[in-house]
This record gives structure tokens, sequence and C-alpha cells, in this order.
């Protein structure tokens, strides 16, 4: 009994007490095989009770023996982990976001805050939503201006060289008013230089409802050119796209404007942004919104022109080469 009590409270602090242990109960000259030598002098009607009590003795110790074991190699699993808590971290490699992909959130936030909300279509697109539905009838010259990988002739299917197709895709399904971003990717075959790729990203942007004005546009490009470059100095000038009426080309001006503002170094002046205009009646009418009802305002902008303004990056191709010299220095933006 006394023995039980003792094992019982025995805590081993490491390997060697442990095994000290197990040689004083259970080694040779242990404890217990002093017992067992005993046996044989103990009277016949004790024999049984002698020698359960010893059994008993027995399991305590070698259950106590496996469990201080266990105990002892958890502990030392735990300090493997844990280590010292004292220690510095090591430091985590963080990535960073693509550029394409923080002006592009940029621009989604700008926009819906004041009610936009984002729509997406397939790359692959058919002739209707990139381009008949977009008053660009067959052997229209416009098509021309967009140089498009065609997948499939007759009936066409291509790589949609532009957004515009989704808004196309959001009028069949949505009823007005509508407010929407497309941002996505598009394709033209254009030889690849400092200044065009022939994968690139746009946002196009359209609002429909009645009595929706150019003054609207105007209103809403000043809004997103302050908000996005912190600064709305633009103009618009002619221009002519098949699909709104009248259109325009949106020019910033990136000029000198304070002596510490960082981002201006080079390609100062006025500077295009982005296509707009009126969204032609024609194309409202291809989407089945009646244009003596309703009437919107489109525009579209190419997300590498912006960055390369924003960043003051002089060579398209660098969004596509995946340097990381070039990635890594977007890590504090967000
Ligand atoms: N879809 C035109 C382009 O890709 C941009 C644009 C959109 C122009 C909407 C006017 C209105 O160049």
């Amino acid at each position: 009994k006394e023995h039980i009590s003792e094992i019982e409270a025995f805590q081993a602090r490491n390997m060697e007490e442990i095994e000290s242990f197990r040689i004083k109960y259970l080694g040779k000259k242990g404890i217990l095989n002093q017992y067992f030598a005993e046996f044989k002098n103990v009277s016949n009607d004790q024999k049984k009770d002698f020698g359960q009590a010893v059994n008993t003795l027995k399991n305590a110790a070698q259950d106590k023996v496996t469990a201080l074991k266990e105990q002892l190699e958890s502990t030392q699993e735990e300090k493997g982990i844990y280590g010292d808590l004292s220690r510095p971290g090591e430091p985590v490699e963080i990535g960073a976001r693509h550029p394409i992909s923080i002006v592009k959130n940029q621009i989604i936030e700008i926009f819906s805050n004041i009610g936009f909300n984002v729509s997406e279509g397939p790359e692959i697109e058919d002739d209707w939503h990139n381009f008949t539905a977009l008053n660009l009838p067959e052997y229209h010259p416009a098509r021309d201006m967009q140089d498009t990988f065609f997948i499939q002739t007759n009936p066409d299917v291509l790589l949609r060289t532009h957004t515009s197709s989704v808004q196309v895709r959001y009028m069949e399904e949505n009823k007005p008013p509508i407010r929407t971003i497309s941002p996505g990717r598009v394709f033209r075959n254009e030889a690849i230089s400092a200044r065009s790729h022939c994968i690139f990203h746009q946002v196009e942007g359209l609002y429909i409802d009645k009595t929706v004005s150019f003054a609207d546009l105007k209103q809403t490009l000043l809004y997103f050119t302050k908000q996005l470059f912190g600064k709305s100095k633009i103009r618009l000038r002619p221009s002519y796209f098949p699909f709104t009426e009248p259109s325009a080309e949106v020019d910033i001006y990136w000029g000198l404007e304070t002596e510490t503002d960082y981002r201006i170094t080079k390609g100062t002046g006025w500077l295009e942004i982005m296509g707009c205009g009126m969204v032609d009646p024609n194309v409202l009418q291809n989407c089945n919104i009646d244009p003596a009802e309703y009437s919107g305002f489109a525009f579209g902008m190419g997300i590498e022109r912006i960055a390369m303004l924003l960043y003051q990056i002089g060579d398209i191709r660098m969004f596509y080469e995946n340097d990381l010299r070039f990635l890594e220095q977007f890590k504090s933006s967000i």
C-alpha cells in the first residue's frame, strides 16, 4: 500500500528520473523481484492475497512508467512547436497585388460609390455581342479599328476586342435603370510594343435611365478623374465610335501643378485616357430598350494606360513579364 501511494505521487522531470524509478521497482534487484523472491516463504493461506498484492503493485509500477514516458514526450513535442517564445519570429514572405488588379479595384470602388455594379462576360464572343449589336454591321469599315482575333468565321467566333460586349449582354438581360461597369481582358491583333499589347484590360461603364444627358456624363467623368488621379482638369475632344453618338475622347491634363507632385516625371500635357459618348439609339434598340423612353452614356478605358500614368511606367510589356523586381514595387499598395 505504501508503495502504491509512493508510485502515484512520483513525478519525473526527465528520462533519467523515469529510468531510476523503473529500476527501483522493476529492475533485477528491484522491489518487485524482492517480493517475488519472498513468495516462497509466505504461508499457504496467505499466498493468494500476497500474490494479488504484488501483481497489483507490478501493474501500477509498469503503468506509471508508461504514463511518465508519454507525458515527457508530449511536453517535448510542445517545446518543439513553440520553442523559445522570446526568439524573434521568422519573416513570412508576403506577395503583392499586380498593379493591374490594384488599379482595377480602385476604379471599381470609385464607381460603386455612385451606384454602379460590376458585370462580367465571356472572353470568347460571338459577332452579335462584340460587333453587330453595337451598331457595327458586317463590312462596316469601323470594324477595322479593332484588329480582331477570329477563332472561327461564318458564323464568327472571336476573342472580344472590348468589354462593350458585356454591356450588350447586360442590357439584354436587365431593364433600366442600368448602372454597370465591366472590367475584363480584351484582345487585339496588334504588334507588341512599349505602348500596345495584343492582350490588355478594360473597364467600360454604362448608365441608362430616363433623361440621362451629356452633362451627366461630363459630371461623372469629373468625379471619376478627381477620385482616381486627385485632379480633374479634363477635356472632351469630339471623336467617333459606332456605338455612341455624339462621341468623345477624354484627355486629362497631366502637368506639373505642385513641385511635390511625385507622380509627375514625364509625359506631361494633355493625355488621352478614355473614350465615351451617348449610347447610340440603334444600340438601345438592338438590346430591346426603347430609345424613345431611355437614353444613356457609355465610356471605356484601358487599365494599363491608367496604371502607366499613375505609376509612371514607361513600357506596357512590364505588366506581363512577371519580373519580381517590378512586381515587388507594389507591395505597399492595397
Ligand atoms: N469600346 C471602346 C473601345 O474599346 C471604348 C468606348 C466605350 C468608347 C464606350 C465609347 C463608349 O475602344
